[in-house]
Order: structure tokens, then sequence, then C-alpha cells
């Protein structure tokens, strides 16, 4: 394998020229399409060097002329590599016209110009546009945008680009044109181009100000019926970030298309949102509740890049968690104005405390604002999207929302029109604040996750009550020691009866009229000293989840308990819940591994029965209590992972549950059988969530009739969550049921391939022994297509993220059938090989045996030639010989 370079924050230079606008002209064809770049440029007065080298970024593409102010260039004056272009001996300003061919149809990296569903369409962020033209594909160097689209009419009706339509019309020989003009500077990254046969749905959104804007979702017109819930949640997205940030629209044309093959989730392409279309489409019989909330999140979140990436946008790829960071905390917030604030809270939570804190703690952890990179499609993590977005939340917490708003306000008044630096974001929440982040900072820069032990005393004589807490954070790569982090703890403090007590620290005057307060720790060791405190209480810790840190306290399972019972900050209860699962969990795993019986403990049955019975908790609440920690997380608080032992005891635990309130889940499943397959709103859908939450229980009891239950909902429920739910339920028992509601299914759906995405996963999940075999064959059935990103996950992902049991099977063939699922697809798609490649390099977590046979299956990756740079990056970090150097 050979060692690439990497790239440093550090050595980041303004660019040498900059492009103040751009001329496009694409001659459409799937095999070989003519682009025509006509660039207008200038040296940039930023640059440090004065030389007169113009270097332009280019990747696979065939030159078939440059001209300099018009004058064509021969051979001797400029140089091409497979990366670059380099013109000797530019002007100060000059206009440069080059004439590449590109190839759309042999394009299967699905980055630059490509092909889905026979409809051309483009990715270029990060570094897309350089496989269409040449140019300095940086996010610093910003121009105006006109781009002339030329396709045959009859294959390619409708020709997209950024901006507005000025003009259209036919052409000789059955073509025809389209040209598209973006009035705002946008770097390369944001450019796209859509061709083909698409139906749209239309609509229109008046602005707070009272411009009418035109709304369009495309898709092909057999999926047109599964548009309206996109274009709802794009008026809602609309509505939500003139009210919450005072933010309105400023095109005149707001375009989303639905595309089959995609890398990622969504695009935010200046006017021309271009989306994986398992975040467009949606109907409540071919997708379940939870797609329909993850497309109202990533319809918001592309929507808000339109502020917060687009008009304000990266001066660096070091610099990507300034965009992502926050819009994911905006989408977060705006999910949570649009269902329920903690149900989106533990959703939040729940991504941060499994795969961040495990990518925190692996090979590949990284700082929210990155170093260094060798691949920047790597960093397009959990930590920088993510944990990225728990920064920005800090910041509000901390600032509070009015501050926070005026951060916002001033962070655009100076940054419009600009590319910038995380520090120009946090220098902004300063200066409208006067609240110091100095400290705070360092989220930005150390990696790892902070752990936080507490100490509590109570003084009952002086009726004081301490809390101490003790910081620490483990080496990352590159970062062996750490700086103390400022940390918001927000914090309640519980009375016998489960009220919040008011709270008062020393040295205030007296007692404030909040039950709920953020503590700051900003030292390795710190006290905070609560007065006045009547009796002994049960302090409620990072209530809301207030910061991405593990808080270690030492608990009594009966505190946990009650805690679940009683705190009235939701999330913490909801938390108090998990941890007391986790407990329990762990100590069953333990008595697995020794050979002990396994024993009941009531503790838990008690607490989710009260949950159950509470006719004040929100359904959608209680559901989310139902849910026993994963498996994968369970993995994540061993020392060594066992995932045998973990999935057998979590699976007694779930039959233990079942028994013991057979009951109460009976009771439960029954009031919630009403509920309207049609519907889609809040109560619906916790009323769904509840009473299959509630069957999947009750149908790990020996009674039959559960089962016949689960095939009678999977064959006759008209909604998809209720199907789904109940062949989940089948997929984990060997029985007849079972392989008729898989083919029942198969043949309903096979014209659906987001509906199969969903027939795979599930089969690939299963526990049963004879999924490895399953998953195989699979890649063979006529419905899997390796090409595609969303089957690729649906199948591969899912057993080998989804399903640890199996994929860590003792025998290693999970570990082989990965890597070659790597090595196979890494030659035609890297970006989507390497994401693939997360779960070997956590080899350093299991016993030696599995180590072994993880990383031999590593160094085979590593073995090949010609491996992309993306999968070099993972295998060569996974394999360094500590995880604390690099
Ligand atoms: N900017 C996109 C988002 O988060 C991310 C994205 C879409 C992306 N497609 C990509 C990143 C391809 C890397 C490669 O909204
Ligand atoms: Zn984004």
């Amino acid at each position: 394998m050979k060692k690439n370079k990497a790239l440093r924050l550090e050595d980041y230079r303004p660019a040498s020229y900059l492009v103040d606008s751009v001329d496009l002209r694409f001659e459409l064809d799937p095999a070989a399409t003519l682009v025509r770049a006509t660039l207008a440029m200038r040296r940039n007065p930023e640059a440090d060097a004065k030389e007169d080298q113009l270097i332009l970024n280019g990747k696979h593409l065939d030159l078939r002329s440059i001209r300099l102010d018009e004058r064509e260039l021969d051979t001797d004056h400029f140089q091409v590599d497979d990366e670059h272009l380099v013109i000797e001996g530019v002007p100060q300003a000059f206009t440069l016209e080059t004439e590449v061919i590109i190839h759309p149809e042999k394009n299967t990296a699905l980055e630059g110009l490509y092909l889905s569903g026979g409809n051309f369409c483009t990715q270029c962020e990060p570094e897309g546009f350089r496989r269409i033209t040449y140019f300095p594909d940086r996010p610093d160097v910003m121009a105006t945008y006109r781009v002339t689209l030329v396709a045959q009419r009859e294959q390619f009706p409708v020709l997209l680009s950024n901006g507005n339509l000025v003009a259209h019309g036919d052409l000789d020989a059955g073509r025809h044109f389209a040209e598209w003009e973006d009035p705002f500077r946008k770097p390369s990254y944001l450019f796209a181009l859509v061709g083909g046969k698409l139906s749209c749905l239309e609509d229109s959104y008046t602005t707070a100000s009272g411009r009418s804007i035109t709304l369009q979702v495309y898709a092909d017109a057999r999926h047109l019926g599964q548009c309206a819930h996109a274009m709802k949640s794009l008026k809602q997205a609309m509505r939500w970030d003139e009210q919450r940030f005072g933010l309105e629209c400023d095109l005149n044309q707001y375009m989303i298309v639905a595309a089959d093959d995609f890398n990622m989730g969504a695009m935010e392409n200046k006017g021309l949102n271009i989306f994986n279309s398992k975040y467009v489409l949606a109907a409540s019989e071919t997708a379940t509740d939870a797609d329909f909330q993850n497309i109202t999140s990533v319809i918001g979140h592309e929507y808000f890049h339109n502020w917060t990436g687009n008009r304000v946008t990266c001066r660096d790829w070091f610099q990507l968690s300034l965009k992502e960071g926050l819009t994911v905390f905006r989408d977060q917030e705006f999910s949570a104005d649009m269902t329920a604030r903690p149900i989106q809270r533990i959703s939040d939570a729940r991504i941060i405390r499994g795969p961040q804190f495990a990518e925190d703690a692996g090979p590949m952890a990284h700082p929210v604002r990155p170093r260094s990179y060798v691949e920047i499609n790597n960093f397009y993590t959990l930590t920088v999207y993510n944990k990225g977005a728990e920064v920005s939340r800090m910041i509000h917490t901390l600032l509070g929302e009015k501050a926070f708003r005026g951060g916002m306000d001033l962070y655009f008044q100076r940054h419009d029109g600009q590319a910038v630096t995380t520090e120009d974001f946090v220098r902004a929440m300063e200066d409208a604040s006067g609240i110091d982040l100095s400290q705070f900072r360092l989220w930005y820069e150390q990696a790892g996750t902070p752990e936080v032990q507490v100490e509590r005393h109570y003084d009952a004589e002086q009726k004081r009550y301490c809390l101490t807490f003790t910081q620490s954070c483990p080496p990352t790569p590159g970062q062996p020691r750490k700086e103390p982090f400022h940390i918001p703890i927000a914090v309640g403090l519980l009375d016998r009866k489960g009220r919040s007590m008011h709270l008062q620290l020393e040295g205030e005057s007296r007692a404030k009229e909040t039950r709920d307060r953020v503590l700051s720790l900003t030292r390795t060791r710190q006290t905070f000293e609560f007065v006045d405190v009547k009796q002994e209480p049960v302090p409620s810790l990072l209530r809301g989840f207030s910061a991405p840190v593990k808080m270690k306290c030492d608990y009594a399972d009966e505190e946990l308990a009650f805690l679940a019972g009683h705190d009235e900050d939701e999330f913490n209860r909801w938390d108090a819940g998990q941890q007391l699962a986790v407990r329990i969990l762990l100590r069953l795993v333990d008595d697995l591994r020794e050979g002990r019986p396994l024993h009941a403990d009531n503790r838990l049955s008690d607490a989710l029965r009260d949950t159950l019975e509470n006719p004040h908790l929100d359904r959608a609440f209680k559901a989310q209590c139902l849910i026993l920690p994963d498996e994968n997380y369970l993995a994540d608080q061993m020392d060594v992972a066992d995932p045998s032992a973990i999935h057998h005891a979590r699976q007694w635990l779930r039959e233990h549950l079942a028994a013991d309130l057979r009951k109460t889940f009976l009771n439960t499943w029954q009031d919630n059988l009403e509920a309207d397959p049609k519907q889609v709103d809040a109560a619906t859908v916790g009323r769904r969530s509840l009473k299959n939450a509630c069957l999947s229980y009750l149908s790990l009891l020996d009674e039959e009739i559960f089962i016949e239950l689960c095939a009678n909902q999977a064959q006759l429920a008209h909604n998809m969550t209720d199907v789904l739910a109940a062949l989940g339920i089948l997929t984990h028992r060997d029985s007849p049921q079972r392989e008729e509601q898989i083919a029942a299914f198969y043949r309903q759906w096979k014209s659906e391939p987001l509906v199969i995405d969903k027939w795979l996963s599930l089969q690939a999940q299963s526990s049963l022994p004879q999924t490895p075999e399953i998953v195989e064959s699979l890649l063979q059935h006529e419905a899997f297509n390796i090409k595609n990103p969303n089957r690729v996950r649906a199948l591969i992902g899912a057993f080998c993220q989804g399903n640890p049991y199996h994929f860590h099977a003792e025998d290693g063939r999970g570990y082989a059938f990965l890597a070659d699922r790597i090595l196979e697809i890494d030659s035609f798609n890297p970006q989507v090989a390497a994401r693939l490649t997360t779960p070997l390099g956590r080899w350093r977590r299991y016993d030696p045996k599995r180590q072994q046979m993880m990383k031999a299956q590593l160094e085979r990756i590593a073995a090949r030639e010609d491996l992309s740079r993306d999968v070099g990056e993972i295998v060569e970090k996974s394999l360094a010989s500590s995880e604390s150097d690099s």
C-alpha cells in the first residue's frame, strides 16, 4: 500500500488566483459530455507569493483545448498530470477557457457528473467539481455561475442548475437547451446540474417579507405521489428558520431532486438540493414513521445550509463542522419543535453515546475541527456532524437563547458572502454575548470523549450538599494529553418525593426560583456547594444531555430506579432507566461468562411497569423506555467486548421482562391498537411505536398466538411501520410464518427499491444461525445491486454494523466477508468502501483471537495494490501500532 500524504490545517494559504465568474456549457451525453468552462480570473491580492503560476485541480478529464484571453495555448505552455493543470506565466487578470470531455456513464464513484436511473446528476462536495472541469476547487474561491445545458429533448426533457432559469429553447437534431444563472457567489462544491426525465410536484411559499418562492420537488413520475411529505417539510423548515433565526430564503425558486444512486444523505447545492431518494419519498404504505421523521430532518438540514454553509461558507475543509455541526444543531432544534423535544434529544444522545463515542475511542478519532487528513471524504463523520452539533448546543446552553441568537445575527452580519473558520463563529458568539469562550474552544481542538466522575457529600447538620466533579479525557491519536474542557453540566436535586429542590449555591444571596441550573465545570477537579438543602437529595446530572461526556456517578440501583420514576427532566428519566438496564445487562454478561445461572432483577421490571402505567407520560416516550441499550453500546461498556455473551444476556433479559410484564404489555398493546394507518402525526406515531414495542416483547413468550398476530400484522397492515415491526419480529424466529411473510413481502414490493432495502436489512439483522448464509446468498439476489450505495448499506452495512452477534462470529467469517466486499466496492466507489471499513477498525476492543482475525483482514486489504486513498487512510490508521501516536 502506498502511503498517502496528509494535508495539515497549518499549511493553509489563500488561493493564488480567484475566479469572479464562471460560464459553463455542457453538451450532455452519457458516454461523452463536452464541458466548456470560461473563467474570469485574477490574482488574489491576499495571496502571499507573487508567482505567476496558475494551478487548477482536475481529475479524470480529457483535455481538448485551453485558451487564455482568447489565444489557444499550445502544449509547452501548460502541464497536465492526474490531478492538476499548471499554466505558467499568467497575467494579473485574464479569461481562461477550457474544453474537456468527461464520461458520466462510466462514473461509478458517484462524485462529479454521473448517471442515476438514466438521469444526469452531480455531487461536487467536497472535491467533485474537479471531475467536471479544471478549477481552483476549494471553498474559499467563490464565483457567480452561468450554466448552459444542452441535451437530447426526448431523453432529457428536464434540465436544471443552480439559480434562475434565464433562457431555454430548441436546437437542431432533437436537442434543446436551458440556461441558468445563479446571482449568488458560491464555492464550486455547491454547483449542481440535473438532466433527465423527471416529474415535479410544485407549490409556492410566501416569505415573512412577502416574497413568493416557487418550490419544486422532482422525482420519477411513478414516485410523484410520494413527494408530499417532503414538500410539507420544506415549507415547515422555511417558516421555522424565519421564526427562530429571522432567516428568510433568498431565492426565487427552490428545487429538490430525488436520486436513487447517492453516496450520502443529501446535498445543499444552492437552490438545487439533490437528495438520496430515501430522504424524499414517503407514503404511509411504503415508508416507516422513522422515515417520515428522517425526511423532515434532512429536508430541514439542507434547507438550513442555505444560510449556514452557503451564504456563509467554509474557508477550507478543516472547517467542515462550521457548517455541518451548526446545521445539525439547527435541524435537531427544528425536529424537536416539529415533534417532541425529549424524544428528539433521546435520539440525538443515542447517536453521540453510541457510534460517536466509539469513533472518539477508535483509530480515526479526530477533533471537531481536524488538524490533518489524508482524504477529506473520510471526515464527514459523526464527530464533525453530531459532536459538532453538541458543541453548538453547548454554546447555546452557556449563552442562553437570546444571546445565542444575537451571536448568530452578528455572525451573518459580519460574514455574509464570506468563507470563514470555526474561530470566526466562536468570536461572533463571544462578541455578541460578552461571554468568554477561550477555554470552550478546546472542544474544537481536542479529540476524545471527556469523562466526568462525580462524588457527592451531604452534611445534614449544615444542610449543605457538595458535588465534586473530576474530569479527564483519554489519549487519542496525536493527542496524548488533554487540557480540561469547559463542560456545562445541567443539574437538579430531587427530594425524597421526587420533586426538584430550589438550588442555591454557596455565596449566592438567596435561593433563585430555579430547580434546574447549569454548572460550568472548567477545572480538572471542582466542587459545587449547595446550601439550605433540607434533606439528602438524589442528584439529576447532565440533564438533557447538556454535554457530550461520560458522566459517572456511583448511584445505587434504587437511586436509578427512583430517577427513572420521578425525574422531571424527561431525558434523564429515560436515561436513568437505560443506566439501570446497562448495569443489569453487564451483570448478566458476567454471569454468562462465568457459567453462573442467570437470575432476575425486579427493579427494571418495576420501573418499566410504573412507566407504562403512568397516565402522564407520552406514548412515544414510553416506547423509548422499552428499548434496551443495543448490543454495540453494551460492547462499548466492556473492557473486552464479548458480542456473544452480550447478545444472549440481552435476549434473556427481554424474555424475562416479557414474562414479568406480560399483563402490562398486553394491556398497553390493546389500548393502543387503534392507530390510523394513514396518519403520521405525533400522537398516532406514538401509539404505533408503543403497541409495536409491546408486541415485540409479547412475541418472546412461548405463546403461538403472538406469532400468529405478527404474521397477520405483517400480511394485512396497511402501514409500513406496522408491517415492518411485525416482519422484524418474525425474522428472528425460525418458523414457517417467517418464510411465508418474507416471500410475500418481496412479491409485493419488489419494484420499490427503498422498500426492498428494508427487506434486506431485516434479514441481515436476524439473530438466526443461518443469517450469514442468507446474507451471502442475498448478494446474488436480483434485488441486490452492489453499485447502489443504498443497497450496499441495507445489506452489507446492516449485517456488519447492525448485527454484531453474527459479524463477530468466532470463526471470523464475518470479517472475511466484509473485507471481500470492501475490496470489491473500492474498485468502483471508494467513498462507500471506506465507510464500510469502520467495524474492522475497532479490533482493539475484542479478545486476542478476534483481534488477530480482524487485523489479518485489515492487512489483506492494505496489501491490495491500487487501494483508494479513502480506504487506504482508514486501514492505515486502524493498523497503526499505538492509538496515541500518529
Ligand atoms: N453537505 C452534505 C450534507 O451534510 C453532505 C454530503 C452530501 C456529502 N453528499 C456528499 C459529503 C458526498 C461528502 C460526499 O448535507
Ligand atoms: Zn450538511
